[in-house]
């Protein structure tokens, strides 16, 4: 993974900026963190959610082929015996002779301790689920998994959905939801930790189709990067190796992205073949399978399934937007996020703390918040202010001076090219609405006029 990347923004500011700016912070920070655990702020969980909801708005509202489900976390322990975790997930881990760290024994590049140079023992293999029990009795009957993955509870409810929903093949099964791994080796901020949320989707195909989807379903994920506005030269794919497959796959493609660390797995598309329902069919005893009516046959369909972590996806977001300029005797920061992925999308900024402004523009304030996540900042100069939101990335900032109570405009100032036009408020809603969604802000409504920043002086 490693690999010298000099244009891009080193991992410590995007650290700094989550921890300064509220976006992220260290699980349990006040009893010093929990390791490869994080919490997201009040800024973060805005991220993430955008996140969420893009992926769920591409991959289900927008298609018909695809509905969602939302499984439990814990599942019949039989579940991971079928579905080949509780032999198959796991690292090969070494432990150092001299001062006991335990490594990925496949991560390391000699046959020594990164850490003190000692020497390590021979590789075992270290299942990776968390175990835990259900009920008050500690004993092997009541062992139950936390999900190292979503997928199986698409698999597990393949007929339940089938026959509730009766789609006809090719169909997919989407989830969102929290997995647990317990890693050996974590690291890299948010990129890799034991607690995360997964989004994937199982793609379920007539068998001898499957090549097709997955070509169609990488192309797919890329294009959705790339829409939301990641580089298409910070994208690469990484196509697996025969002997690195997991157990369940026939073919692996790991789209990677250029993190600060280097290219790393982003997202995976694997091809599952028909390997998860039919364990399904064979541990339950249950019959799972598709009645084809063009042959009038029983099929067990191949599975295409797009999956990725949405902390990763933030993580990538966040290096993928972050931005420095020169500001006079300064540095601007500035977080160029898609605007369906920015925190706040708007901000209200009145230019003294004096009434009558501060009614006009609570009421700005106050309509604005019904139809996108609002800040209302009042706190030192409106240059400062901007600065703050650029930072985190508001992309539309409103601000309302003196001149708006005689004329009832506002002026609006766009985060990247930090133009300003100003529009009656009546415009206002409409105006913010059409940029938001990508409209050249120089379409200006009934009454506006614009201010270029060179302009102002
Ligand atoms: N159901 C298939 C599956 O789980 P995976 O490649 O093991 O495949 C899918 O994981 C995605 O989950 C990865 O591409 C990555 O985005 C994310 N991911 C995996 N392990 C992670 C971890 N420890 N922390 C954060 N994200 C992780």
């Amino acid at each position: 993974m490693a690999e010298n990347t000099p244009d891009r923004v080193d991992m410590e500011k995007i650290v700094s900026l989550c921890r300064r700016r509220g976006i992220i912070f260290p699980s349990s920070e006040i009893y010093g963190g929990l390791s490869s655990c994080w919490d997201y702020g009040p800024l973060g969980v805005e991220i993430k959610r955008n996140v969420k909801e893009a992926w769920w708005r591409a991959m289900v509202q927008e298609r018909d082929d695809v509905i969602g489900v939302d499984a439990s976390i814990l599942m019949h322990p039989r579940v991971w015996e079928a579905s080949g975790h509780l032999e198959g997930f796991s690292d090969p881990l070494v432990e150092c002779k001299g001062c006991h760290q335990r490594w990925r024994s496949d991560e390391l590049e000699g046959d020594r301790c990164p850490s003190c140079g000692g020497e390590l023992t021979e590789p075992r293999q270290f299942n990776m689920m968390f175990k835990t029990f259900m009920g008050p009795v500690e004993d092997d009957a009541s062992v139950v998994y936390l999900r190292p993955e979503t997928a199986q509870g698409m698999f597990v409810n393949f007929e339940n959905v089938l026959n509730t929903t009766r789609k006809r093949l090719p169909f997919g099964i989407a989830q969102i939801g929290k997995a647990f791994r317990n890693e050996i080796t974590t690291g890299n901020f948010i990129f890799r930790s034991r607690e995360f949320e997964l989004m994937e989707m199982e793609y379920f195909v007539k068998p001898g189709t499957d090549e097709e989807w997955f070509e169609y379903w990488l192309e797919e994920r890329q294009n959705w990067y790339i829409n939301l506005g990641i580089k298409k030269e910070h994208l690469r794919l990484r196509e697996h190796e025969t002997e690195e497959l997991s157990h369940y796959s026939r073919r692996t493609v790991d789209i990677n992205y250029l993190y600060p660390m280097g290219w790393a797995e982003l997202e995976g598309v694997a091809n599952r073949g028909d390997f998860d329902l039919s364990q399904h069919a064979s541990f339950s005893g249950k019959e799972i399978s598709y009645f084809d009516e063009g042959t009038s046959e029983h099929i067990v369909p191949y599975v295409v399934e797009p999956a990725v972590g949405v902390d990763r996806i933030v993580l990538a977001f966040l290096c993928e937007a972050y931005d420095e300029e020169p500001d006079k005797d300064d540095i601007r920061v500035v977080l160029r996020f898609h605007p369906d992925l920015a925190p706040v999308k708007v901000a209200v900024l009145p230019l003294s703390r004096r009434e009558p402004l501060v009614e006009m523009a609570k009421d700005i304030y106050a309509g604005l918040r019904k139809c996108w996540s609002v800040a209302y900042d009042d706190a030192q100069s409106v240059g400062r202010r901007y600065r703050r939101q650029d930072e985190t990335g508001t992309p539309l900032c409103v601000t309302v001076d003196f001149q708006s109570l005689e004329d009832n405009q506002v002026t609006i100032r766009e985060r990247d090219s930090m133009n300003q036009i100003r529009v009656p408020v009546s415009e206002l809603q409409n105006t913010l609405a059409a940029k938001l969604a990508g409209e050249d802000l120089f379409v200006l409504p009934p009454g506006g006029q614009v201010w270029l920043e060179a302009e102002k002086g």
